[in-house]
């Protein structure tokens, strides 16, 4: 069966009627960046999945237009996760769906990009219409609440909202909470029963008493209005530039179905011109988070440091210095975290591996650039990842790391999906 057909089985494995879950056992509800990338895949093998997949997410929305992270669907049949429904509580805000339970907290805003895909894809209009105003009202709630002052650059309060679970750009930050308060947090984990060699390839027991602090943290501020006592408050490059190309695709889109644009057109404004300021290091020519607690740049090499590429905001040569930092040799494209960097682990999770939805969006960024000769050898290098080790969900990024380099869940739904669009792409 050629890689395809196995993308194909993948997904269809993973669908479960309304939604598609990321991995069976490991994440088995639905999850929000997830969906995105998930419904590009079926976008090219069963469109109406596609459609049926965000219109389930959008069904958790809250009252105020927050997008949770986790939408725990049938949360009763399934007990492989944890926090769990009943961990997270999302009925602490007064805002939450009546409809389904969830975390809250939210991810990356990929949702204008997939409505666009759908919408050059003409599938029905009506149905993308509700899904765009839906997800409008998601970008008010952001620019709401976490926009940093009137920076329009969206705050990160819990490590799980980047999508990039643990990263070493958060380790500083969580080194912030107290060690005493930490130790006296109480849970028992299940992810690690659900992967291989958890030891090495997932967060320790200590990450975890961490994250679970933050989402207490938040409970008790009903997942909205973290004062500045609230420790963790991170502007993060990954996520503003998903947060600029989405508004982008808004944009496009809502002038095709006649939706006055003018307030996200605004808001893209404010974003896109105070990226450089908080982001950008001429020093080192890499891009960096910003910790607003600290008020300053938090120096880790890791893949946000080039990631802007998806969004075109570098010009040319810059995105050709920053090319130039990663060791093509050695490295396969993109590592989580660059090998050197303090807390760097090839095996584990986000501090190293390569992940194919980080990769296929800069892939996207170089297209732009018509830097083809190493948008190529980023695509063939991953397919080539998944083809000899599976579709795992995280990769070894070491080039001489030939035998048992993928990691974490197995048939995990985002890499199908992305190399179903990786392979289509440039024949539709
Ligand atoms: C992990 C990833 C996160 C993803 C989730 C479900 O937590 O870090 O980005 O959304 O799994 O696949």
């Amino acid at each position: 069966m050629n890689l395809l057909q196995k993308s194909f089985e993948v997904l269809d494995k993973n669908w479960f009627g309304k939604y598609t879950i990321p991995a069976n056992g490991l994440y088995p509800f639905q999850w929000n960046w997830d969906s995105g990338f998930i419904a590009l895949g079926w976008l090219h093998y069963k469109p109406e999945r596609a459609l049926v997949e965000m219109e389930t997410l959008f069904s958790g929305q809250w009252k105020n237009g927050f997008l949770p992270h986790i939408l725990f669907h049938d949360y009763q049949k399934h007990s492989t996760y944890f926090p769990s429904a009943d961990y997270w509580d999302s009925s602490a805000s007064p805002f939450a769906s009546d409809v389904v339970r969830s975390s809250g907290i939210t991810q990356p805003p990929v949702h204008g990009i997939i409505l666009e895909a759908m919408y050059n894809r003409r599938l029905d209009v009506g149905r993308i219409e509700k899904l765009y105003d839906q997800t409008v009202d998601y970008h008010q709630w952001l620019y709401a609440n976490k926009a940093y002052k009137d920076t329009g650059l969206m705050a990160i309060w819990h490590n799980w909202e980047s999508g990039m679970d643990n990263s070493v750009i958060w380790d500083d930050v969580f080194s912030r909470i107290p060690q005493k308060i930490l130790d006296r947090i109480e849970f028992s984990r299940k992810d690690v029963n659900q992967v291989e060699n958890s030891a090495e390839t997932r967060p320790k027991n200590s990450d975890y008493k961490g994250y679970l602090y933050l989402l207490n943290e938040l409970k008790d501020r009903q997942f909205q209005n973290v004062g500045s006592d609230y420790p963790f408050q991170v502007l993060e490059p990954v996520f503003n530039t998903i947060l600029i190309q989405a508004s982008r695709s808004l944009i496009r889109l809502g002038k095709k179905l006649n939706r006055d644009v003018s307030t996200l057109e605004q808001q893209l404004q404010m974003t896109e011109s105070h990226f450089d300021h908080y982001f950008w290091s001429a020093g080192d020519h890499l891009y960096y988070p910003f910790d607003v607690v600290l008020q300053e740049k938090i120096y880790k090499k890791y893949i946000g440091n080039y990631f802007p590429i998806y969004a075109s905001l570098p010009d040319l040569d810059r995105v050709k210095g920053l090319l130039r930092h990663i060791d093509l040799d050695l490295l396969q494209m993109f590592p989580s975290v660059t090998p050197g960097e303090i807390g760097f682990e090839p095996k584990n999770y986000w501090r190293g591996p390569v992940w194919i939805n980080m990769n296929w969006m800069i892939w996207k960024g170089l297209k732009i650039y018509k830097l083809n000769k190493v948008a190529d050898r980023l695509k063939e290098s991953t397919l080539d990842l998944v083809q000899r080790n599976g579709f795992y969900e995280y990769f070894n990024p070491f080039k001489n790391e030939t035998s048992n380099a993928g990691y974490g869940g197995a048939d995990f739904s985002w890499t199908a999906a992305l190399v179903i669009d990786f392979i289509k792409d440039d024949k539709e």
